[in-house]
C-alpha cells in the first residue's frame, strides 16, 4: 500500500494522482485515483519496484503532471515460505518444481535434501523415476537434458533468494551438516561474493576449553582450504567429508563424485567456495581435532579462478592442492603467490612416477610445507589419516581468523561482500546506537525499559485481583472494583508521565525506516550475541564461586539474580512498546504518533491458532520451526519467556480448504521452568500460562516424554487443570501429544498398551482435577476434550543423528514432524468449529471464568506478566 500526502493547498483545484509501478523492465501497474493512497496487487516476492506518484490536474484546455515523487522498494521472500510449507509434494516432480521441492525438503531440515528425484521430461506417463543425485556417482549426466546437480540448483537458488530467504536456507543447510556457500560465483560475470550476512544466523556450539557458544562468522578459528589445478583423479570432496567424519559419525557433508569431468556444459556452481565446520565436543577420545576448525572447498579449477583462490590463500592456515600433473602445470605453479602453507596432494601410480615427481619437485621453485603422495596402492583410510596428521600440525601454530574479519581481505581483492549496500549499513548503524550504550543488562532494562517492569506486574496483578477478588473479604464488590480500576488508572499515569527514552525512540524509527526489515535482523543479531556475552561471563563467574570452598551464599544468590534477568532480546522493546501504547491508548494522549499506529493488524483476520506446550527446553521452538518453516528462538541456555506468536498466511488456493486466512502459532515459554520453580508461586504462573494457550487453541501439542514419569504426571496435570476449565466454557479443545526420541521402528503398533496406560493416568488425572475444582467426580479425559487414543498420540524420534555439534539432522525427525503436521492441517480441515477471527479469541479470553476463590488457576483478561 502506497501512501502519500496532498500537494496541494488550496482544494479547489481538482486534481487526482497517477500511480506507476514498475519493475526493472516494465510497467507492471498504472492508475488513476482521488484518494491519497493506493494498493498495488500483483507483486512478486523478492523483486526491487519503483514506484512514482504524478499529481494530475485537469482543465478544460488541457491536463498536466507534476514530476513524479518517486520510491524505489524490494518486496521480501518471505512469503516464499507459505509456498514452500504448503506445497503438495504429491504432484509430480518436474524439471521446473525442482528448485521448490528443494526448498521445502530444507525448510523442514531434511538432510536427504540434496538428493532429489525428478520424473524425466516427456515421460510423464510412465514416471520414470531418475535420481538427479551426484551423491551416487552416475556419470551419465552430459546427455542427461533434466539433469541437475544439486550444487547448481543450490548456487542458483542463492541467487534467486533475497537476503532473509538467504539466511534462512544456510541456517537450514548447517543444521543438515551440508556445506554452505562462502564465496558465491556469478557466472555470467564471473564475480564473486563473500556471505556474510547470510551466514549471520549461523551460531554453533563447541567444547574446546570450556563450553563455547558463537555466532559462527565471529568464531576465530584456523581455515584449511581444499583447491585443485588441473584434472584430478582423487574426489577431494570425498576425502573432505572423510576428513570431518570418524567411525561414529560419517556424513557427506561436501557434494562429491569421483569424476569430476569437464564435460558438463555450463556449470552455475563453477568458483562456489563451500564451507563447513569441524566442532570438537569436549572428548579427547572421540575429537579429530581439538580446536574448530574450517574447512573451505573450490569448485572447479584455480587457474579458472584465480580470485577465489587468492581469497583462500590469503585467509587460509594452508591450502591443499590436489594437482596429478606437474609436468603440464608446472609453469602455473611456479607463477602462484601463496600467502599461506601450501600442501600438495598428488597421485603416484608406480614407483618410477614416484621418482620422477620427487625429481620435478626438486627443481620446482614452489615452496611447499609438505608433499602427500597418494599411491594407488594406499587405500583411502590410511591417505585420510595422512591428511589428518597434517592438518592437526598446521592447526596447531596457526593464526585464527573469522569469516567477518575476511571481508576487509575480500574487499581488497574486489570481492563484493553481500552486507556492503546502504540499507544494511544504515540499519546495521541504527541497531548499533541503540545497543552501544548497554553494558550492564539488568540496569539497562530497568533504566531503559522501565514501563515493564514494576508498573506493569502491579498492573497486571490488579487485573487478576479484579477477575478473582481473592481479596475482597466482606467488602462491598462494587465498592472494591472501583477500587481496583481506580489504582490501575493511577498505575497507567505514571507509566504515561515516563518520557519517552532516547533507546525506545530511536527502535520505533528503525521499525519505521525503509531498512525495517534488515534493522530488526541486526537488532536480534548484535543482542543475541550481546546476552551471550554477557550469560557466558556470569555463568563462569557463578561456577567459580561454587567452586570456592568458603562459598559465598550471598554472592551466590546475586549471581543467580543477575542470571535470571540478563537475557535481552527484540522482544523486551516490542513489550515496552505495547505498554507505551496501553498508556497512551487508556489516556488518550497521542503525543507519540507513530504509536498510534502500532497495532495495525485488522482485527477481522479468520484464523486457526496452534499451541505447543511442554517442559522447559525441550526443543518445542525447534518442532515449530520445523513444521512451519518459520523463526521463533531456540538458542540454547536460555529460556522463553512468555508466550510468541506468530501469524503464518495461508495462500490462496489452500483457505477455502482450512477455512481460515492465518495461522496462529504460538510458542510457551517451558512449564516447570527450574528458573521459575524457584519462585513461590510457579505453580501458578505455570496453569495460568497453559489456562491461556488453552483458551486459545484450536489444537494443543503437548510435548511428554514417556521415560520420566514423574515429569510427565506435573506437566500432565497442569494441562488437565486447564482442559476442564475450558469445559466450563462450552469449548471442547484438541489435544495431541508428542512423545519425542523414540528410536524404534513400528513404535506407532508397538506402543499400543501404552497408549492404554497413558490414557487410564489421564483419565485418574483428571478425576482428581475435577475433584479438586469441585465439577463432579465422574469425568473422563475424553469427556473434557477431543482425544483419540490413536490418532492423538505422535511419535518422532531425535532430532540428531549422532550426537552434536557434528551431527545432522535426523532424516527420521523431519520425516515424522512431516507426518505430524499434516496431520495437524487434516484436524483442521475436517474441524466443524468455525475459525476465529481476533475479536473472538480476546472475547474467549474475557469469558473464561473465574474458578471458584481460593483455587490455584486462573486467567487474567489483561496483560500476562512476564519477569524479566
Ligand atoms: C594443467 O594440466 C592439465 C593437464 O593435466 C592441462 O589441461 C591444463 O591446461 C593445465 N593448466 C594450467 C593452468 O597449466
Ligand atoms: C562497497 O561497494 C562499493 C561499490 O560496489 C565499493 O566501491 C566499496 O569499496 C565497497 N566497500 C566495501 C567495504 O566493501
Ligand atoms: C519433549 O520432551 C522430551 C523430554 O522432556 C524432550 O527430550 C523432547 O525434546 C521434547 N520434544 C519436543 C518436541 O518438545
Ligand atoms: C524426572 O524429572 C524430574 C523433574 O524434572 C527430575 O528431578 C528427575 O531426576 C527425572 N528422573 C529421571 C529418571 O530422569
Ligand atoms: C526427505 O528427502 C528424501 C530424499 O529427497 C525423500 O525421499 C523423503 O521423502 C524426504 N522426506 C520428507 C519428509 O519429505
Amino acid at each position: 500500500r502506497l501512501k502519500w500526502t496532498d500537494p496541494i493547498d488550496d482544494d479547489k483545484i481538482k486534481h487526482s494522482f497517477r500511480v506507476i509501478c514498475s519493475n526493472e523492465a516494465n510497467t507492471i501497474e498504472s492508475l488513476l485515483t482521488k484518494e491519497r493512497e493506493a494498493n498495488v496487487l500483483s507483486l512478486q516476492p523478492g523483486t526491487e519496484y519503483a514506484f512514482s506518484v504524478y499529481t494530475v490536474v485537469e482543465s478544460d484546455v488541457k491536463t498536466l503532471e507534476s514530476t513524479p515523487v518517486k520510491i524505489t522498494q524490494r518486496t521480501s521472500a518471505l512469503f516464499l515460505f507459505l509456498f514452500i510449507i504448503f506445497y503438495n509434494p504429491a504432484e509430480k516432480t518436474s524439471f521446473t518444481s525442482l528448485p521448490w521441492l528443494f526448498l521445502r525438503k530444507l525448510m523442514m531440515v531434511n538432510s536427504s535434501a540434496r538428493s532429489i528425484k525428478c520424473a524425466s521430461k516427456g515421460n510423464s506417463e510412465k514416471c520414470e523415476e531418475r535420481s538427479i543425485n551426484m551423491i551416487e556417482e552416475s556419470t551419465d549426466f552430459n546427455d542427461n537434458q533434466e539433469g541437475i546437480n544439486p550444487l547448481d540448483l543450490i548456487t542458483a537458488l542463492f541467487h534467486c533468494a533475497d537476503p532473509f530467504l538467504q539466511q534462512e536456507m544456510a541456517l537450514k543447510m548447517s543444521m543438515c551438516q551440508f556445506a554452505v556457500p562462502l564465496l558465491l560465483p556469478n557466472c555470467d560475470t564471473k564475480e564473486c561474493t563473500l556471505m556474510l550476512w547470510a551466514l549471520r544466523d549461523i551460531t554453533k556450539q563447541f567444547r574446546s576449553h570450556g563450553l563455547e557458544e558463537n555466532s559462527i562468522v565471529l568464531t576465530d578459528m584456523p581455515l584449511i582450504s581444499f583447491v585443485r589445478l588441473g584434472k584430478n583423479s582423487a574426489s577431494k570432496s570425498e576425502f573432505l567429508n572423510k576428513l570431518l567424519g570418524n567411525k561414529q559419525q560419517n556424513y557427506d557433508t561436501f557434494v562429491h563424485r569421483k569424476l569430476e569431468n569437464g564435460n558438463i556444459q555450463k556449470k552455475i556452481c563453477n568458483g562456489l567456495v563451500e564451507m563447513s565446520w569441524y566442532l570438537p565436543r569436549g572428548e579427547k577420545k572421540i575429537d579429530i581435532f581439538k580446536e574448530p576448525v574450517a574447512m573451505a572447498n573450490l569448485r572447479g579449477d584455480i587457474s579458472e579462478f584465480e580470485v577465489q583462490f587468492a581469497f583462500l590463500s590469503q585467509t587460509s592456515s594452508a591450502v591443499f592442492l590436489f594437482c596429478d600433473d606437474l609436468d603440464s602445470n608446472q609453469t602455473f605453479l611456479n607463477s602462484l603467490q601463496f600467502g599461506s602453507k601450501l600442501v600438495l596432494i598428488c597421485t603416484t601410480n608406480d614407483q618410477t612416477s614416484r621418482d620422477n615427481l620427487k625429481q620435478r619437485l626438486a627443481q620446482m621453485k614452489l615452496k611447499t610445507y609438505s608433499v602427500i603422495l597418494k599411491d594407488r596402492k594406499m587405500n583411502d583410510a590410511e591417505f585420510v589419516a595422512k591428511l589428518k596428521k597434517t592438518v592437526v600440525e598446521i592447526v596447531a601454530s596457526s593464526i585464527k581468523v573469522s569469516i567477518e574479519k575476511m571481508s576487509m581481505i575480500a574487499t581488497d581483492l574486489g570481492i563484493q561482500v553481500d552486507e556492503n549496500n546502504t540499507i544494511c549499513q544504515n540499519a546495521k548503524e541504527r541497531a548499533d546506537r541503540i545497543i552501544r550504550g548497554i553494558e550492564n543488562i539488568p540496569d539497562y532494562k530497568t533504566k531503559e525499559l522501565p514501563l515493564q517492569g514494576k508498573p506493569w506486574k502491579e498492573i497486571s496483578k490488579l487485573e487478576k485481583e479484579m477477575c478473582r477478588l481473592k481479596k475482597a473479604r466482606k467488602q462491598n464488590i462494587e465498592h472494591y472494583m472501583s477500587e481496583l480500576k481506580c489504582q490501575i488508572q493511577n498505575l497507567r499515569m505514571e507509566q504515561g508521565n515516563h518520557r519517552m527514552n532516547e533507546a525506545i525512540n530511536q527502535f520505533i524509527s528503525g521499525c519505521y525506516s525503509n531498512e525495517q526489515l534488515y534493522f530488526l535482523k541486526w537488532m536480534k543479531i548484535t543482542l543475541d550475541s550481546l546476552t551471550r556475552k554477557h550469560l557466558s561471563r556470569l555463568q563462569e563467574q557463578y561456577r567459580d564461586a561454587c567452586q570456592n570452598p568458603k562459598e559465598d551464599k550471598e554472592r551466590l544468590r546475586d549471581l543467580d539474580n543477575q542470571i535470571a534477568s540478563s537475557s535481552l532480546g527484540i522482544q523486551h522493546f516490542m513489550r515496552e512498546l505495547s505498554q507505551l501504547y496501553e498508556s497512551a491508548h487508556f489516556q488518550g494522549n497521542w503525543n507519540h504518533s507513530p504509536l498510534k499506529e502500532l497495532p495495525e493488524i485488522c482485527m477481522c483476520l479468520r484464523i486457526r491458532v496452534v499451541t505447543v506446550l511442554g517442559v522447559q527446553s525441550s526443543g518445542k521452538s525447534t518442532l515449530l520451526n520445523t513444521m512451519f518453516g518459520v523463526q521463533f528462538a531456540v538458542s540454547s541456555g536460555r529460556c522463553t519467556k512468555g508466550a510468541f506468536m506468530l501469524l503464518i498466511g495461508v495462500s490462496e488456493e489452500f483457505r477455502s480448504e482450512l477455512r481460515c486466512d492465518y495461522i496462529l502459532i504460538i510458542d510457551t515459554e517451558g512449564l516447570k521452568s527450574l528458573e521459575l520453580a524457584k519462585l513461590a508461586d510457579s505453580y501458578e504462573h505455570d496453569n495460568e500460562l497453559a489456562t491461556l494457550v488453552v483458551g486459545l487453541s484450536d489444537i494443543t501439542i503437548v510435548n511428554i516424554s514417556m521415560e520420566n514419569a514423574t515429569e510427565m504426571k506435573d506437566t500432565l496435570q497442569i494441562v488437565v487443570h486447564a482442559f476442564l476449565r475450558m469445559k466450563e466454557v462450552g469449548k471442547k479443545p484438541c489435544c495431541h501429544f508428542v512423545h519425542q526420541n523414540t528410536a524404534e521402528v513400528a513404535v506407532h503398533e508397538k506402543k499400543a498398551r501404552e497408549r492404554k496406560m497413558f490414557l487410564q493416568q489421564l483419565d485418574e488425572m483428571t478425576q482428581a482435577a475435577a475433584k479438586m475444582e469441585k465439577r463432579g467426580n465422574k469425568k473422563k479425559f475424553t469427556d473434557i476434550l477431543e482425544y483419540n487414543i490413536d490418532g492423538s498420540n505422535w511419535y518422532i524420534p531425535g532430532l540428531w543423528l549422532g550426537t552434536p555439534p557434528m551431527a545432522p539432522v535426523n532424516t527420521g525427525y523431519s520425516e515424522e514432524v512431516n507426518n505430524f503436521k499434516d496431520g495437524i492441517l487434516d484436524i483442521l480441515k475436517k474441524t466443524k468449529v468455525p475459525a476465529l477471527d481476533f475479536m473472538l479469541v480476546e472475547m474467549t479470553m474475557l469469558n473464561i471464568l473465574p474458578p471458584p476463590i481460593g483455587h490455584k488457576a486462573f486467567v487474567t483478561t489483561g496483560g500476562f506478566q512476564v519477569e524479566n
